[in-house]
C-alpha cells in the first residue's frame, strides 16, 4: 500500500515546488496525497481527487481547534511541513496533533536551510533560526520521529536580493570574505530539492527516513568559478567586493535575513559547511548548471 503523505503550506515558495513533484507521485501511484491547509488558503492548483484538509495551527488565534488539527493528521504517515517564516513557530501545534497520531512514520519541519552551529548561534540575529532545531527537540520529547532537510543556499533568496549572500547575478557583482574565491559555497535550486525530498519518500519506507538528517548540495562553485560563470553570463567580469571584518561584522546585526547572509558568506570564506547526516544526490532531476542558474536571475 502507498504511504500517505500530508502537505503543508502548498502555496509557498518551497511548498508549491514540493506540491508539483508530489502531485506526480500521486498520479503513478507511489503515494497518496493529502493537502492540509489554512481556511483561507488557495486550493486552485489542487486538483480533484486529492483531499483536501482544513487546519488552524495559530494556537492564540480566536478559531484555533486542536481536534480540527488532530482529526486532519490521522491516518498520514509522513506529514511535510513548508511553512513559512512567520508560520514557523506555529509548527509547536502540527507537534500536538501528531503526538496523537498512531500513523506516523516521520514528520518532515519546514527547514530547508544551510546547517547552523552554535557559533553561528552567538549572533543575536541567528539566535531566532534557532527555533528550528527547538522544534526538532520538541518533537523528540514528545517521541514524533523526524526527518530533517537541510540544503544550500536557495537561489531566490540569493542571487542579488537583499540579504547580500555574496553573489549579486543582476547587479553582476560578489562580495567575497575571507578565501571565498578558493573555496566552495553550497547552492540547491527549488527544483532539485522539491524532487530531492520526493525522491527520498518514494525509495524508502516512511519508517527509514525516520530521526535522519539528509543534506541537497545542486552545485559547489568556488567564488573563481562564480566570477567565470557571471563573466559568461553578463559578457564582462563582476565587480569584485572583498568584505572586511567590520563590514560583516556590521551585516550581522541589521537583520534576520542579512544575519544569514553574512553566516552564508563566513562559511563559505572561513569555516565551511559541514553538516551531519547524509548528502544525497538526486537522481530523479536533471541539473540545468550553474551558468543557466545564474542567467535566470541576470534580468530579475
Ligand atoms: N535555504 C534558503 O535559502 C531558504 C530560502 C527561503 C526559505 N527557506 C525556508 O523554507 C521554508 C518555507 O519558506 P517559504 O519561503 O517557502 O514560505 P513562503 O513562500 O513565505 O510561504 C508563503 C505562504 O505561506 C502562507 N502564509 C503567509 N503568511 C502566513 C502567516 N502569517 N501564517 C501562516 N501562513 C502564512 C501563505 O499561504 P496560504 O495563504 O495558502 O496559507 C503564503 O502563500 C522556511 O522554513 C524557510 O526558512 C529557506
Amino acid at each position: 500500500m502507498a504511504p500517505t503523505v500530508a502537505l503543508y503550506n502548498h502555496n509557498g515558495m518551497v511548498g508549491s515546488h514540493l506540491l508539483r513533484y508530489l502531485l506526480a507521485a500521486h498520479e503513478a501511484g507511489l503515494i497518496i496525497l493529502y493537502i492540509l491547509h489554512r481556511s483561507g488558503s488557495n486550493i486552485d492548483a489542487i486538483p480533484q481527487g486529492i483531499e483536501t484538509r482544513v487546519v488552524n495551527f495559530v494556537k492564540d488565534s480566536p478559531n484555533f481547534d486542536a481536534e480540527l488539527n488532530r482529526r486532519a493528521v490521522q491516518g498520514i504517515n509522513v506529514f511535510i511541513s513548508a511553512a513559512a517564516k512567520a508560520d514557523l513557530v506555529n509548527q509547536v501545534a502540527i507537534l500536538e496533533a501528531l503526538s496523537t497520531s498512531t500513523e506516523l512514520a516521520t514528520f518532515i519541519p519546514s527547514e530547508y536551510g544551510i546547517y547552523w552551529t552554535e557559533e553561528d548561534y552567538t549572533h543575536d540575529n541567528l539566535k531566532l533560526a534557532k527555533f528550528k532545531d527547538q522544534l526538532v527537540d520538541l518533537a523528540k520529547s514528545l517521541n514524533i520521529p523526524t526527518t530533517i532537510i537541510k540544503v544550500g543556499s536557495i537561489p531566490e533568496t540569493t542571487f542579488g536580493k537583499v540579504p547580500d549572500s555574496g553573489i549579486n547575478v543582476k547587479e553582476n557583482k560578489v562580495s567575497f570574505y575571507g578565501d571565498a574565491r578558493t573555496r566552495k559555497t553550497i547552492l540547491a535550486s527549488l527544483e532539485y530539492i522539491a524532487a530531492g525530498v520526493i525522491e527520498l519518500i518514494t525509495t524508502h519506507k516512511p519508517s527509514e527516513l525516520a530521526n535522519k538528517i539528509y543534506q541537497f548540495i545542486e552545485y559547489e562553485p568556488t567564488g573563481e568559478e562564480i566570477i567565470q560563470a557571471l563573466t559568461v553570463v553578463h559578457g564582462r567580469p563582476p565587480l569584485i567586493h572583498i568584505n572586511t571584518e567590520e563590514e560583516l561584522a556590521e551585516q550581522y546585526l541589521k537583520s534576520i535575513q542579512e544575519a544569514i547572509g553574512a553566516a552564508t558568506k563566513y562559511k563559505w570564506g572561513k569555516v565551511g559547511f559541514e553538516t551531519p547526516g547524509e548528502r544525497v544526490t538526486v537522481k530523479s532531476y536533471i541539473s540545468i548548471g550553474l551558468e543557466a542558474e545564474l542567467k535566470r536571475f541576470a534580468t530579475k
